[in-house]
């Protein structure tokens, strides 16, 4: 008996499905080489309007932890279990000057210190031979960010240009998705499945324009990746470039957006982290940008956006089973992919540039850290504490040109990344106008 080839018709007794997962890049957990290494950036991990008197028992990075605010007004972040006899802190009260456990009272600060052990003896050393694990906390924009790695090794705290738009509306949102973090944030750069998932597929769910097969370029800049989506949409050129900030933030366009009206360098409506809750599951979260340049209609619905709700389609699995398998959104295509993604199962194209060029960087970093020889990425370049990023919407009046089209958009493709990648440097306050006319001496506008 001949043996059939696994890639022959009928082949599935012949696949080899028991892959290992690509545990590096995935596992977030302390003392594994991803989990060591997401610990070095901060992360946002609640909303503040989840903030209540009582305090938030939450989970990030495999960790679980308590989340309060002391009577006083300061937040604080710490271990879940006490350390007398680990009694959950979820069930402290919060005080003037920190939390108290609810079995024996032991009272803590924001920063671990045993302020008190009402219990023991007046003279008791207990307090002052142990702290407890917490974790230092900033507030931004409706959202509270913490650092998880070591003290030393902190890097600055930081808000990427399209926070720092001015007259600004920060709209902070928080989305669950069941499964692996990586699987949620590689989506940043993958543009063409806006096409297919949001578009052809199942209906229009953002805007028609979508549906444009487009050219992309993508490049390695010296936050992370960026892919250049350039649509032919009637006498229009409409490019889109997406950022992605190694190791999980990305950033986008207005969803809304239909490539029929021109514009220049018009900043992003999203800034966003995934930011793993364990090793199967994670949030999106961050906010939606409205201000005079990205939302100059008033689209933003900001009735819409907040803890599990934001305002485009197929983020919650919060809709009729069979409604998200004829319509599925980005919440069923990402969760779908297995609990943890098994890259040793995928097969990927040319189209998939992007997603290879993500976990490199991933990669990089995490070997790097792994092996002591090299520190974490450095702390971005900023100007007065703001990070001069890459994604913009551009639409241009460049009606086409026959049947050299496609070899104009892929040099409109050109010249656009060039223009964005090319004024990194340059300050957030004077970038915009340089990039226009840039746009201006190429003949593009
Ligand atoms: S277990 Fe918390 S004070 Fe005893
Ligand atoms: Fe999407």
């Amino acid at each position: 008996m001949t043996q059939a080839s696994p890639n022959a018709s009928f082949a599935g007794y012949h696949k080899d499905l028991a892959k290992p997962e690509a545990a590096e890049l995935t596992h977030v957990r302390k003392g594994t080489p991803g989990g060591e290494y997401l610990r070095r950036f901060w992360h946002p991990i609640a909303l503040t309007t989840q903030v209540t008197a009582l305090p938030k028992r939450l989970r990030i990075l495999g960790e679980d932890l308590v989340l309060f605010r002391t009577l006083g007004g300061t937040l604080g972040l710490l271990h879940l279990h006490c350390s007398h006899r680990g009694s959950s802190l979820e069930f402290g009260l919060p005080t003037e000057s920190g939390i108290s456990c609810c079995y024996h009272g032991w009272h803590y600060a924001p920063d671990g210190t045993i302020l008190d052990t009402p219990g023991e003896p007046a003279d008791s050393p207990i307090r002052h031979r142990i702290s407890h694990g917490a974790y230092p906390l900033r507030e931004h924009g409706g959202l509270i960010f913490g650092y998880f790695g070591p003290p030393e090794a902190m890097p600055p705290f930081f808000l990427t240009d399209a926070a720092s738009v001015p007259g600004n509306h920060f709209h902070p949102y928080l989305l669950t998705f069941d499964c692996n973090w990586l699987q949620v944030h590689e989506n940043s750069m993958d543009p063409l499945h806006s096409v297919f998932l949001h578009t052809r597929m199942s209906g229009v769910q953002f805007s028609e324009a979508f549906g444009a097969l487009p050219v992309v370029q993508y490049r390695r800049t010296p936050l992370g990746v960026t892919s250049t989506a350039v649509r032919r949409i009637g006498d229009m050129v409409w490019a889109r470039v997406n950022d992605e900030l190694t190791p999980n933030i990305a950033q986008f366009g207005p969803p809304w957006e239909d490539g029929q009206t021109p514009k220049l360098f018009v900043p992003p409506a999203i800034t966003r982290w995934i930011v793993p809750y364990d090793d199967t599951s994670c949030m999106t979260i961050g906010w939606r940008h409205a201000n005079d340049q990205v939302d100059p209609d008033g689209r933003t619905k900001m009735e819409e956006i907040g803890l599990e709700s934001v305002d485009f389609f197929g983020q919650t699995p919060n809709r009729d089973y069979a409604d998200r398998q004829r319509e599925p959104g980005d919440w069923d295509a990402q969760v779908s992919q297995r609990p943890i993604a098994l890259h040793a199962l995928e097969n990927l194209g040319r189209t998939d540039t992007g997603i290879g060029m993500l976990r490199q960087n991933l990669r990089h970093g995490i070997t790097a850290l792994a092996r002591g020889t090299a520190p974490p990425p450095p702390p971005p370049p900023t100007h007065d504490g703001v990070l001069t990023t890459f994604a913009h919407d551009t639409v241009l009046h460049l009606p086409a040109r026959g049947n050299d089209d496609e070899a104009f958009l892929h040099q409109v493709c050109d010249i656009v990344t060039e223009i964005t990648l090319g004024t990194a440097g340059l300050p957030h306050t004077t970038r915009r106008a340089e990039c226009i006319s840039r746009l201006k001496a190429a003949g593009l506008c």
